[in-house]
């Protein structure tokens, strides 16, 4: 064979794998109004900037005559390439070819990028679009599911992982997006679910769509199990590389920074609005985002799990040109009370920012822990834990503002100085107390109160407790008297003074005992 032979063959080899599962198979995939495998890889990267690895790997089943049905790359693209420059390892499932179901072959190919990406410190983004285990070949395909999770779990806090759901993932598939670090969805194409609506019906008797069961709005809004969606795969893919753009490459590296330090927006730029957003009535709700947004470098805030536990918020943002992870409570939801799943969302946003160095900004405005035996029964203790003990253990800089209410054990959760915080600031209007003033006073004045009722006077002795306790307490002056907030500041001064305390803590190194590992809370 010449070498012009050869070269044919080989760009006819090329041609064939990605022409995936063929015309008909991938003219299926976009009348169901889905991008193929290559497309979104084409989206996700920069423009150029993709190299296939294991283009011709086909799979080994010799069973159901599978040995005469064999697609080259066998139904997953895996390769490299960059986001804005910075380099990504990828893997993106092909439909089109036995419905992206996983062979041994796929996912030795998925575990060989895994592997690089975690040797070479690279972020590492998967686009699922699978009908799960390839049936024909039985525990093989669970071996190489269970070879995926085994890394997925070695890679936790040390590279970044992202999952794209583009298309189905179910059954045991799931487990290896759920411990990844944040998965993305779309709406009425992507679906997760560990059973689907059939078996649900024969062993529950519910009836349930699959959109229902499983879909990007059930999942972003119920279970939490998705942080992003988005209504195209355009528009997510898009979110996708926004997202590692605040994001470290691995847990050694520093998150990258945009421009020189508050070089394009000032350092001391004053926050005028933040005295306009805080009401003048400590019940008033606001929205704690337009706090964030105010500080933020250009007010950008890019949040995570946006429409899950809408009482507390999370996010990403630029400070003085470097990422932080942002946490709020979130007054204007169930008054930014802790529950379970707040506790949980940002319990695992905070584990996620302290494993790759970014920095935490916590802005309080807590009543306490939400009431109720739905809470009690469904583990508020230990869900509450997990968040105290993220906090507690993490080692980034931490800084605290109380903007106004820190109540109760919510107080000691949100960053406080006691489990270790760097900075605690408070603005004058912050209430820091054991409780609010309506409920201490029923405790503290049981008799006056029952007196004052028997003499008819029962509103005007309330208002006066309560103003005494409000004037007494719910300040931030005993806690400066004891050291527990650094300093009072006026709320134009924010920003300035968050960036000042940043740019003070670069060198933090801190160290906890020496330890196989901790036992949270689970
Ligand atoms: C082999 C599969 C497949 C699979 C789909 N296909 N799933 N081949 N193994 N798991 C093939 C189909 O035979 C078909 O081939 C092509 O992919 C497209 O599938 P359709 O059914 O035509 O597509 P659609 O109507 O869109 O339905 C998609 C689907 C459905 C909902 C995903 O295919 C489906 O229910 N598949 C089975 C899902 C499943 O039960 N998987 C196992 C889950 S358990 P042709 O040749 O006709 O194009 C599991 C355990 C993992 O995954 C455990 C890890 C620990």
């Amino acid at each position: 064979m010449s070498y012009s032979e050869k070269l044919k063959e080989l760009i006819a080899r090329e041609q064939k794998a990605d022409a995936g599962g063929g015309v008909e198979r991938l003219a299926k995939q976009r009348l169901a109004g889905k991008l193929t495998a290559r497309q979104r890889l084409e989206l996700l990267l920069d423009p150029g900037s993709f190299v296939e690895l294991d283009k011709f790997v086909v799979h080994r089943c010799l069973d159901f005559e599978m040995q005469n049905q064999k697609f080259l790359g066998d139904g997953v693209v895996t390769g490299y390439g960059t986001v804005s420059g910075r380099m990504v390892c990828v893997f993106s499932q092909d439909f089109s070819v036995f419905g992206g179901s996983l062979s041994g072959a796929h996912a030795s190919k998925i575990c060989k990028i895994m592997d690089m990406a975690l040797k070479v410190g690279a972020p590492m983004i998967g686009l699922n679009d699978s009908g799960g285990a390839r049936i024909q070949e039985g525990v093989e395909s669970l071996g190489g599911y269970a070879e995926i999770f085994w890394r997925n779990t070695q890679a936790s806090g040390v590279i970044p992982q992202i999952s794209v759901i583009l298309g189905p993932c179910a059954g045991g598939a799931v487990y290896s997006p759920a411990i990844t670090d944040f998965i993305f969805m779309v709406e009425n194409s992507s679906y997760m679910f560990v059973t689907g609506p059939d078996v649900i019906k024969t062993v529950t008797h519910e009836d349930v769509t699959k959109e229902a069961l499983g879909g990007a709005d059930t999942h972003s809004e119920k279970s939490g199990v998705c942080h992003f969606v988005d209504s195209s795969e355009l528009g997510c893919l898009q979110n996708v590389r926004k997202l590692v753009g605040f994001l470290p490459s691995n847990n050694l590296d520093d998150p990258p920074m945009r421009g020189r330090l508050g070089e394009d927006d000032p350092a001391d730029r004053l926050c005028n609005e933040i005295s306009k957003i805080l009401p003048d009535h400590s019940s008033k709700p606001y929205d704690m985002r337009k706090i964030i947004e105010n500080v933020m470098d250009h007010g950008e805030y890019f949040e995570v799990h946006s429409h899950y536990a809408q009482n507390i918020v999370v996010g990403f943002a630029r400070l003085g040109g470097g990422t932080v992870g942002v946490i709020g409570n979130q007054p204007a939801y169930l008054a930014g009370c802790l529950d379970i799943a707040a506790s949980l969302k940002a319990a695992r946003f905070v584990r996620f920012c302290d494993s790759f160095l970014i920095p935490l900004v916590t802005f309080v405005d807590v009543p306490g822990f939400l009431p109720g035996t739905a809470q009690e029964y469904g583990g508020i203790i230990k869900h509450g834990a997990k968040l105290l003990y993220a906090y507690a253990e993490a080692t980034v800089p931490k800084i605290a503002l109380i903007t106004r209410k820190a109540y109760g054990g919510a107080y000691d959760v949100m960053s406080s100085k006691h489990i270790r915080s760097d900075f605690n600031f408070a603005y004058p209007g912050a209430e820091i107390a054991v409780m609010g003033p309506e409920g201490a006073i029923n405790i503290l004045y049981r008799k006056e109160i029952a007196q004052a009722e028997k003499s008819g006077k029962l509103n005007e002795e309330r208002a006066r407790l309560v103003e005494h306790y409000r004037n007494t307490f719910a300040n931030p002056y005993k806690a400066a008297e004891l050291g527990y907030i650094d300093q009072i500041i006026r709320p134009e001064e924010t920003r300035r003074v968050l960036i000042n305390s940043l740019k003070s803590l670069v060198g933090k190194r801190e160290q906890g005992p020496s330890r196989k590992h901790g036992n949270i809370p689970l």
